[in-house]
């Protein structure tokens, strides 16, 4: 089977989205789709979540914004972006002529409780999108990061009034640093999340030992990557249990056998960032895996794995 051949064993729906496969490209990591387009089949995917989107363009944080270690990647990139105007009048276009079996999902971030809801507005009428996600867990911003998803009062203040701005689905991407996650999960759906996205990345900082410095320009950073992977994949068995919402599993993986273990642990589809950052056409061999993975025992739907881990804490 090559990549682009699609198999029906992995078709997937997810808070009534129908992706081909549920491999997703991660926020942050695809930019607006045409930025891969010359080095990744977008099409062969089941979709890709855009570069955040804020109200206003803003020049992100300042340089160096990306480092490496052993256990991946940290990031500083400051949700970085044109603005909700050029989303909408150059990439949502882009996107809706040059991808059309990929789902796109929409990142959205703001300073205030209200702009993601703002954002919405703008963009609920074009086309080019599937759903949106709701970044209310970036850890590399002064304002507008953290703290929407980490207080049960404003994080249900942005839900509901994003979701009083469409009728698509609208995820939550929520913080692998919450102290209750499955908390946080069931105040986003009760507010009308119709998913959940576990998770972003995790605060973090390296030290440049010479220098005394961060090394980082914004001086902390998101860590992604490898040293993600248990703990959302325990993240995502946490929110499953709490929610059953439909979940978007990310953090470290880069394998079909990671992928798996955030269906296993309850999610629908997974989304893949520091190792699509590497190589980009590793989510697609993850595709590829995954069919041949399933074929070899006689998993006819993969959407049948979603929750089937056999534990029970
Ligand atoms: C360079 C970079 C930029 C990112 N930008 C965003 C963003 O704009 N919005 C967002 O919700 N997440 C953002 N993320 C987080 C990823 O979408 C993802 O949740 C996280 O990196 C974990 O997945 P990974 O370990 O596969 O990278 C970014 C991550 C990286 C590495």
């Amino acid at each position: 089977m090559t990549a682009t051949m699609p198999s029906s064993r992995l078709t997937v729906s997810l808070a009534g989205i129908d992706l081909q496969n549920p491999v997703l490209l991660a926020s942050g990591t695809a930019g607006y789709g045409r930025e891969l387009a010359d080095i990744a089949r977008l099409d062969s995917l089941g979709g890709l979540v855009t570069k955040a989107v804020s109200l206003e363009p803003r020049p992100g944080a300042p340089a160096p914004r990306v480092t490496e270690f052993a256990g991946g990647m940290l990031n500083a990139v400051g949700l970085a972006n044109p603005g909700v105007e050029a989303v909408r009048s150059t990439h949502l276009p882009w996107l809706a002529e040059h991808v059309t079996r990929a789902r796109v999902f929409v990142n959205v971030v703001g300073r205030e409780v209200g702009d993601f809801a703002r954002v919405i507005e703008r963009l609920d009428d074009v086309p080019g999108k599937a759903g949106y996600e709701l970044n209310v867990s970036c850890p590399n911003v002064k304002a507008g990061g953290m703290e929407f998803g980490a207080d049960a009062v404003s994080l249900r203040d942005v839900v509901r009034r994003a979701r009083a701005s469409t009728r698509q689905p609208l995820f939550v991407k929520l913080s692998p640093a919450l102290p209750d996650i499955a908390a946080a999960a069931r105040v986003a759906v009760e507010a009308g999340a119709d998913g959940l996205t576990v998770a972003n990345t995790l605060p973090g900082m390296l030290i440049d030992v010479e220098q005394r410095k961060p090394v980082l320009g914004f001086g902390s950073g998101g860590v992604s990557g490898a040293a993600l992977l248990p703990i959302s994949v325990l993240a995502t068995w946490r929110v499953h249990k709490a929610t059953g919402a439909p979940i978007i599993g990310a953090g470290g993986i880069s394998t079909a056998v990671d992928a798996l273990q955030y269906i296993m642990a309850g999610a629908g589809a997974v989304a893949i960032g520091t190792a699509a950052l590497r190589d980009p056409r590793r989510p697609e061999r993850i595709v590829t895996e995954l069919a041949s993975w399933c074929e070899v025992r006689g998993v006819e739907s993969i959407a049948s794995l979603t929750g089937s881990l056999e534990w029970d804490a």
